[in-house]
């Protein structure tokens, strides 16, 4: 056991993650979580169900991270590619044992209450029907939360739900909404600085659940999936990242345990590109200086998700600066290269190395001979370290296994981008 955390902890933070998919709404899940959980308060169910319908509605958007997706899915009230996202869920959550409960409620947050299968456990399916309830009061309610006139539409989005009883809802579902959504209170919840109480109530009320190495290293991996499938283009990316920077740091001597918490920081370093809009990272040709100044913003975006984990102080930094560079031209912070750690160095070169050798839809990975002098060229200029590049160039094949990973895939994502982009 290398590092102390908190699996609820983990899981909260992380959650920060998939709500940045929303770009400039950032906490739809979080919304979808307190409103159902406070609709389970109002009908009396336990506070241990209400907990997990908290839960699950922080983590039930696991399966998007497309922003084109998150769009659609909040702009329209009954989508017909909605479903992809609802599998792909379930296939994430599926393979996590401490996670696989809310695995079916998530296959099913888009199924109306009269089309859900008739053998669907009851239990199973109120779940996730009340996370559907939830999901679309919020997409209702979107359009007014940027100019703060929520209050004033309430009724509104009270009369589009309780039409929908008995077809999208179950009708005892809506009844139960329509008492807890009477309140001011129930709406005042929804804004920034009530969300961040609720959570820190949350957290207070959660039991200590210790995370172990394997549980933290799993569910790291399900997020750098997430990640991954954002783009056809960066499939795996994240995978090979962590994977080949665990091989050089145990080939450059560093300590196991620093090991361990390398590959989670690979696992996670992109994490902050699921704020990025598709349309930028899928761009077909050169980034304008505003996009190339949006995405430059991913690896701060991740270092605020993960610096506030206890226990992820390391993974934290080394994850935030894989864009930096030894001779301090690099962002977001401008560190130079005494001051990163043989980690950070470490992570920086298994990113860029990555990037070059993966195939892609429009273009095989580079070769041996032509990645290795594109890395001596980037060594020399001061751009990325000479060690571990030295390291990582003794055995260039044998690193370009390391890097491309084969992993099942996960149920088609649905959207590959007409023409290549230039990196
Ligand atoms: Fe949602
Ligand atoms: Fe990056
Ligand atoms: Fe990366």
């Amino acid at each position: 056991m290398t590092i102390h955390a908190d699996l609820h902890h983990v899981i909260y933070a992380l959650s920060d993650a998939l709500d940045l998919v929303g770009v400039d709404d950032v906490a739809h899940g979080k919304r979808v979580g307190i409103m159902a959980a406070e609709c389970a308060r109002t009908e009396g169910l336990t506070e241990g169900e209400a907990s997990f319908l908290f839960d699950l509605g922080m983590l039930h958007d696991i399966g998007v991270s497309s922003t084109c997706t998150h769009c659609h899915l909040v702009e329209e009230f009954d989508w017909e590619g909605s479903q992809i996202h609802c599998e792909v869920g379930h296939a994430l959550l599926a393979s996590f044992v401490p996670l696989a409960a809310m695995a079916l409620p998530v296959r099913y947050h888009h199924t109306r209450w009269d089309a859900l299968p008739a053998d669907l456990p009851s239990d199973v399916a109120r779940r996730a029907n009340r996370i559907y309830l939830a999901d679309r009061v919020d997409a209702l309610a979107a359009p007014f939360y940027a100019d703060n006139t929520l209050l004033l539409n309430t009724e509104g989005i009270r009369n589009s739900i309780a039409g929908h009883a008995g077809s999208y809802f179950a009708p005892d579902l809506v009844e139960v909404f329509m008492a807890a959504s009477r309140t001011e209170a129930f709406w005042l919840m929804l804004e920034p600085r009530s969300i961040q109480a609720c959570l820190l109530d949350q957290l207070a009320r959660a039991e200590p659940f210790p995370a172990s190495m394997d549980d933290l290293r799993r569910l790291a991996g399900i997020f750098a999936r997430i990640v991954d499938a954002k783009s056809p283009f960066t499939a795996e990316h994240s995978l090979g990242v962590a994977r080949l920077a665990r091989f050089l740091a145990e080939r450059l001597g560093v300590p196991a345990e620093n090991c361990d918490k390398l590959e989670i920081a690979g696992l996670l370093h992109d994490l902050g590109k699921l704020r990025v809009p598709d349309e930028i990272l899928d761009k077909p040709g050169r980034l304008d200086s505003r996009e190339r100044r949006i995405i430059n913003t991913h690896s701060f975006e991740t270092y605020q998700i993960l610096r506030n984990i206890d226990g992820f102080e390391d993974i934290a930094r080394w994850a935030a600066y894989h864009h930096e560079e030894p001779d301090g031209s690099g962002y977001p912070f401008h560190l130079k290269g005494d001051t990163l750690s043989l980690e950070a160095r470490i992570l920086r070169v298994a990113d860029i190395f990555q990037a070059m050798v993966q195939n892609r839809p429009y273009r095989q990975g580079l070769s041996v001979p032509e990645v290795s002098s594109f890395m001596h060229e980037l060594a020399d200029k001061g751009r990325i370290d000479a060690e571990v590049t030295a390291m990582l160039l003794t055995d260039t094949a044998w690193a370009i296994e390391v890097a491309r990973p084969v992993f099942p895939p996960l149920p088609a994502a649905g959207r590959i981008p007409e023409s290549a982009p230039q990196v």
